[in-house]
């Protein structure tokens, strides 16, 4: 049977280095080591590693990976190739990648001035010295000598030789986002007046060293791939001019370059390291395209990659070489295999909703979670179980996120399902905040989530009905699913009845007038006010009765909300530590800390405030069958992560509880 892919240029061999082979153009991109405080696999990084292979991407990074950890250790839990002890789990890991046609990378990293003096006897190394940002700012980075700099480049070629004992085909060289390579090469880091500072050479001069040192310990047949950022996105930092010549100098060095972007020495350049929502898919692919045109190797890109479509038109361009993916696989990690077998439509893209850094995200959280969660996909690092069969009816209530990922979880397990939902269509509270472009790959999930659904014949819709406690008791079914989400808040002030009035579930069927009040600078009101200021020119003022907005958002898409009213300062205002006391008609009465209160003329108000679950109707519905959960925003309103995972796995999970 031939294969009916729509991406011959993105399922086309890669060649590169001294006879490797990528059978096509997708790479994992490094997202963690998985690691043991040893320094080893832990068995379900093993499982992770081989499932991104399993998935179709034709080369797997494993890593972060210390190379020399005495003068360089992040965070402890950390993979080291400084102690052979690695080798057996690195085995069974590259054997993983192998059994699925992958190629195996490991991504070597120094952190430099961003090791954690905790693991490093006290002491931070950099290129300069200065602070780093352990001890609020205070903590001094000792800067490195000759002697050590010429351990550190040893260290990188014997971890290179250590990959090569696991079974590695490659590496991958961290030369960007901050690590200690690219506080070489910016200025802002390092301030050097020896052979590895000022020159554009001298900043180079070790990313050169180590390529040498790993070339000749490895061999030829060994690939290297340096991970660059194309800009660091900072002041003072390198710039694209300096990276384009980094590229060249290295170029006859190395066999690939993998162009990310950014620094961690910035929280605001991280918005293109983890590119937010509002930057667009493929938002780093200008900085490897300006790169390819300077050297021979392959260049890769990553940032925002995902939609095969948009892949292959890069590639029909020659603009890049292949593309790295990162969070895209944490949504979907079959991307690649659905892409090359025609099953695109079940893509589910990544919608840039920065869940899964923003919980890692040291310095700027206390504690990282040392994994991902995902807003689209529930089995993001859980080790996936089949599911028990059986032939129970589960009645599942609310084709919200929740319901339908309910209704396909029972029905993996080979239930009979009837899923109802009062309106005539699936989203749930979802339908009203996809409006604005930036929330498209949300209107996607929905519509995957619709497709798998209208798939399975064991899956009966029952759009426009309401369940009622009569309902259930008719059908009788075994058990039953109420995710019959939340409602928003309507705040009791005077003049909350008049027509100008709408809630924030209202915006997409209602409209907005020309000038536009948010009552509420939550998530929601930031992302509807950026959306109808930016893209509808409308005059936004956001009310936010405490002192911050969006302090419901993750951490990287919070400062990304941030940023977009910092580009807009004429069309969108931010009151904080106010509260809007009386509508009228010209506006809203706002009163702020001090008691001083002043009018804002608007047209519409948009009350954003929050959502509360519909407790008293999932009540009603609740215990009526043998199981019975109330899921998602029905139980508390939250974030689609939580709505997706509870949804799911209480469908997931239906035959077991039934004994
Ligand atoms: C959860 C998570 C962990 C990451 N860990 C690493 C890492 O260990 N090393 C690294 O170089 N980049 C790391 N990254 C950055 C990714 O490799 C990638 O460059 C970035 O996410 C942008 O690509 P994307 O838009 O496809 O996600 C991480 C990203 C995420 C989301």
């Amino acid at each position: 049977m031939s294969c009916k892919c729509s991406f011959p240029l993105l399922f086309s061999p890669l060649k590169f280095g001294d006879g490797l082979v990528s059978k096509n153009r997708l790479l994992s991109a490094p997202m963690g080591g998985s690691a043991n405080y040893d320094g080893s696999f832990t068995t379900e990084g093993i499982a992770k590693f081989e499932q991104l292979a399993k998935g179709g991407v034709g080369i797997v990074c494993l890593g972060e990976t210390l190379v020399h950890s005495k003068t360089g250790n992040n965070h402890g839990r950390v993979l080291r190739l400084d102690d052979p002890g690695i080798i057996p789990s690195l085995r069974r890991c590259t054997a993983g990648v192998h059994r699925h046609g992958a190629l195996a990378s490991i991504e070597l990293i120094h952190p430099g001035r961003r090791a954690d003096p905790v693991w490093t006897n006290g002491v931070t190394y950099g290129p300069s010295g200065g602070m780093c940002h352990f001890a609020d700012g205070q903590h001094p980075v000792t800067e490195l000598t000759q002697e050590l700099i010429d351990e550190i480049v040893e260290a990188f070629g014997d971890a290179a030789e250590m990959a090569k004992y696991g079974d590695c085909d490659m590496v991958t060289v961290q030369g960007g986002h901050g690590w200690l390579l690219n506080q070489f090469l910016s200025p802002n880091t390092n301030q050097r007046t020896d052979r590895y500072g000022g020159s554009i050479e001298n900043r180079s001069r070790i990313y050169i060293e180590i390529a040498e040192n790993i070339r000749k310990k490895c061999g030829k047949g060994f690939g290297i791939d340096f991970r660059l950022s194309g800009s660091d996105f900072m002041e003072n930092g390198a710039t694209l001019e300096d990276v384009i010549e980094l590229s060249k100098m290295l170029n006859d060095k190395v066999d690939m370059l993998h162009i990310s972007a950014a620094t961690f020495d910035d929280k605001r350049a991280s918005q293109r390291m983890f590119p937010n929502m509002f930057l667009g898919p493929g938002a780093n692919e200008f900085l490897a395209r300006e790169i390819k045109k300077h050297v021979t190797v392959p260049v890769v890109t990553v940032g925002s990659h995902g939609d095969p479509w948009l892949m292959e038109e890069m590639l029909s361009k020659g603009e890049v070489d292949g593309f790295a993916m990162g969070r895209q696989l944490l949504a979907d990690v079959d991307t690649p295999e659905k892409a090359r077998t025609g099953r695109e439509d079940d893509i589910i893209l990544c919608t840039r909703c920065e869940e899964c850094m923003s919980l890692n995200f040291i310095p700027y959280v206390k504690f990282a979670l040392g994994g991902a969660l995902c807003a689209v996909n529930p089995w993001n690092g859980v080790p996936k179980t089949p599911a028990a069969q059986g032939n129970l009816t589960v009645l599942v209530v609310g084709a919200g996120p929740a319901g339908m990922e309910a209704a396909l979880g029972a029905a993996e397990g080979g239930h009979r399902v009837i899923l109802c939902e009062k309106s005539d269509s699936f989203g749930g509270t979802l339908k009203a905040v996809w409006g604005p472009d930036f929330k498209a790959n949300v209107k996607r999930f929905v519509e995957v989530l619709a497709k798998r659904i209208e798939k399975k014949d064991n899956i009966e819709v029952r759009f426009n009905t309401t369940v009622t406690p009569e309902y259930i008791k008719e059908l009788d079914p075994d058990a039953v699913i109420i995710a019959i989400g939340a409602q928003p808040i309507r705040l009791d002030i005077p003049g909350a009845e008049k027509n100008k009035v709408i809630l924030s579930t209202e915006i997409l069927e209602k409209g907005l007038g020309d000038k536009v009040v948010f009552i509420g600078g939550g998530m929601a009101g930031c992302e509807e006010g950026i959306y109808a200021a930016k893209n509808q020119g409308k005059d936004v003022t956001i009310i936010e009765k405490t002192g911050a907005i969006a302090s419901n958002a993750p951490f990287v898409h919070n400062l990304a909300i941030k940023i977009e009213f910092e580009k807009l300062p004429e069309r969108l205002h931010v009151m904080t530590n106010s509260q809007v006391v009386e509508i009228r008609e010209n506006g809203v009465i706002v009163e702020n800390e001090t008691g001083a209160r002043s009018l804002v003329e608007c047209d519409t108000v948009v009350m954003c405030v929050g959502m509360k679950p519909k407790a008293e109707e999932a009540e009603s519905l609740h215990n009526l069958a043998c199981y019975s959960r109330i899921v998602g925003d029905a139980k508390k309103a939250a974030r689609m992560n939580e709505a997706v995972t509870d949804g799911y796995f209480a469908g997931y999970y239906v035959q077991e509880a039934e004994g």
